[in-house]
């Protein structure tokens, strides 16, 4: 394999962010590749949310160094996090209520293109936006009633799968998806799972933080478990059990590094 096939996306080498004497991430190091879904997982307070920040811009690390395509970044907002390709789903989605499905895919937009959001919906093709808008919703084969009208009277399933979408809709180079099902019901979990899917056979590479153990076990290819702000494991999905995930969350299984240095320390 050549250097750049196996050139990760995204890469974060000894990421660290203290709080005062609270160490939120510690020496985080690992790798998102081209085609990859990792799921990051962890206790409340393992730091997942803090890692999420760093990557998309909200966050600055006090350590490490985080890497695009083989390139070191630092952000400074999280403008710079998309301009660099990074796009972000939040758990409270972000969307607006009174605007329809094509409005939300361009919210956000006003700065790229320069003045505020009516001046440039006001100076947009509108039916050009319309048609991008429904061929982006087909290529992920989501399915919404009408895109013409307020995403308020959308289900919780279609909006997330609308926020998930704008994020593709802009060709960007890796999806962060921060607790995709959380808010949402069994059927419209199906839902967002399945646009998660739609985009994984895409090979969209995806960064996903869930709590829940079965989603994470559809949707990833690795699995990356955080323990009190470190990496803790970090697993080939197919090779691992939920059981396994749990222990090494909780902490009850110990990592073969930790099994060698107590044998060692046994035998001094
Ligand atoms: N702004 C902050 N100020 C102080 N401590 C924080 C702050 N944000 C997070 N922490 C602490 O850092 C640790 C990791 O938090 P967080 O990243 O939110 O974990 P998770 O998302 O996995 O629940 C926790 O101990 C939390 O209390
Ligand atoms: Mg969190």
């Amino acid at each position: 394999m050549s250097a750049t096939a196996k050139q990760p996306v995204l890469e974060l080498v000894g990421i660290g962010k203290n709080y005062g004497a609270v160490e939120a991430a510690a020496d985080v190091s690992f790798s998102i590749h081209n085609g990859e879904v990792v799921a990051l997982v962890g206790d409340n307070g393992a730091g997942k949310s803090t890692l999420v920040g760093i990557m998309s811009g909200v966050i600055e690390p006090s350590a490490g160094t985080m890497r695009i395509d083989g390139s070191a970044v630092t952000f400074q907002s999280p403008r710079d996090a998309r301009d660099a390709g990074i796009e972000t789903v939040y758990q409270d989605l972000a969307l607006v209520d009174e605007l329809d499905v094509a409005g939300n895919m361009f919210l956000g937009r006003e700065a790229t293109f320069g003045g505020g959001l009516g001046r440039f919906l006001g100076a947009l093709d509108l039916g050009g936006m319309r048609k991008r808008t429904a061929e982006a919703l087909k290529k992920a084969e989501l399915r919404v009633p009408d895109i013409d009208r307020p995403v308020r009277a959308m289900s919780g399933g279609q909006r997330q799968a609308t926020a998930i979408v704008r994020t593709v809709f802009w060709g960007k180079r890796l999806l962060i998806l921060d607790e995709p099902t959380a808010a949402l019901g069994v059927d419209e979990s199906e839902h967002a799972l399945r646009t998660i899917d739609n985009l994984r056979r895409q090979g969209i590479p995806m960064l996903v933080v869930s709590h829940n153990l079965q989603h994470v076990f559809r949707m990833s290819d690795r699995i990356v478990v955080l323990r009190h702000g470190r990496v803790q494991a970090d697993l080939v999905t197919a090779d691992t059990s939920p059981e396994d995930v749990v222990g090494h969350i909780t902490g009850a299984k110990v990592t073969e590094l930790e099994r060698r240095a107590a044998r060692l320390e046994a035998s001094l």
